[in-house]
């Protein structure tokens, strides 16, 4: 039994509003929130100059009007960029935000976020630099979450794949609920989550059955489970008792359920 305040909704709204908008944009938020979904996910890092910004990928080509990595341009550079066109004309000149615009989306509608803490990871560095970019993050996003969020009941929810990232969030603003990110069950992952104080485990859909949820239950961590966009998985999911459903198909599933 888990005794951790949980006061998340069940379905999560992955990258403001799946594919239907520009993902890690507010105008994926306003699409997310017209289908009823009141909590987000989206992807964090850092500018240059320390700035928490929405963008998935290390570099800028996919998602935005930009090029190269997206870490190395100083907030001011990056605010210039449309984050909206490549998606469709609808959303032509939608800027990329900060972690603050979205604070603010969501403080003012009584919305819940889960962020992702995502560094930087450049090809080819040292582990160590690595570790070092994936702890500042989590150190500077929850700093600045704590701030921004110090009003408001419901916490923001910090995961991330990077245990260092998660380590940063712990040391800089230990009440900030976390959340371990797992792709697959590698060797260590409970001792780190348990380390981590977590609240939840997340891991990809096909990672979930009868043995896996039991153990992570059984160490009294929420369970959540990306990116599920079909509703056989969904059943699946939601009978074996996952807490926790992040969906592109915001069109197909929803919230209230
Ligand atoms: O937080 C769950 C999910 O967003 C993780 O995968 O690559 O979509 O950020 P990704
Ligand atoms: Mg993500």
């Amino acid at each position: 039994m888990n005794h951790r305040p949980w006061p998340y909704p069940r379905f999560v709204a992955h990258r403001g509003g799946g594919k239907l908008a520009p993902e890690n944009t507010l105008a994926a938020f306003r699409v997310g929130a017209s289908y009823g979904y009141r909590m987000f996910e989206c992807d964090i890092k850092l500018a240059q100059d320390g700035v928490p910004f929405l963008l998935h990928d290390d570099t800028l080509a996919r998602t935005s009007s930009g090029t190269g990595v997206a870490g190395h341009l100083t907030w001011n550079a990056l605010s210039r960029l449309d984050a909206g066109a490549w998606h469709s004309r609808l959303f032509t000149g939608e800027p990329i935000p900060t972690m603050e615009a979205v604070s603010q989306f969501c403080i003012r509608n009584h919305y819940a976020l889960n962020i992702e803490l995502k560094p930087t990871q450049m090809k080819g560095e040292a582990q160590s630099v690595a570790d070092a970019m994936a702890r500042r993050t989590g150190e500077v996003v929850a700093k600045r979450a704590q701030q921004l969020w110090s009003e408001t009941q419901i916490k923001p929810l910090l995961s991330s794949f990077k245990p260092a990232s998660l380590k940063g969030a712990q040391a800089a603003a230990p009440e900030l609920p976390r959340g371990l990110l797992l792709d697959e069950w590698w060797d260590g992952w409970l001792d780190c989550a348990i380390d981590l104080d977590c609240a939840i485990v997340t891991c990809d859909y096909q990672l979930w059955n009868a043995k896996t949820v039991s153990l992570v239950k059984a160490n009294n961590f929420r369970l959540g489970s990306y990116t599920v966009n079909d509703a056989t998985e969904v059943k699946r999911l939601l009978d074996l008792g996952i807490d926790c459903i992040y969906t592109d198909r915001i069109d197909l599933f929803s919230p209230a359920e």
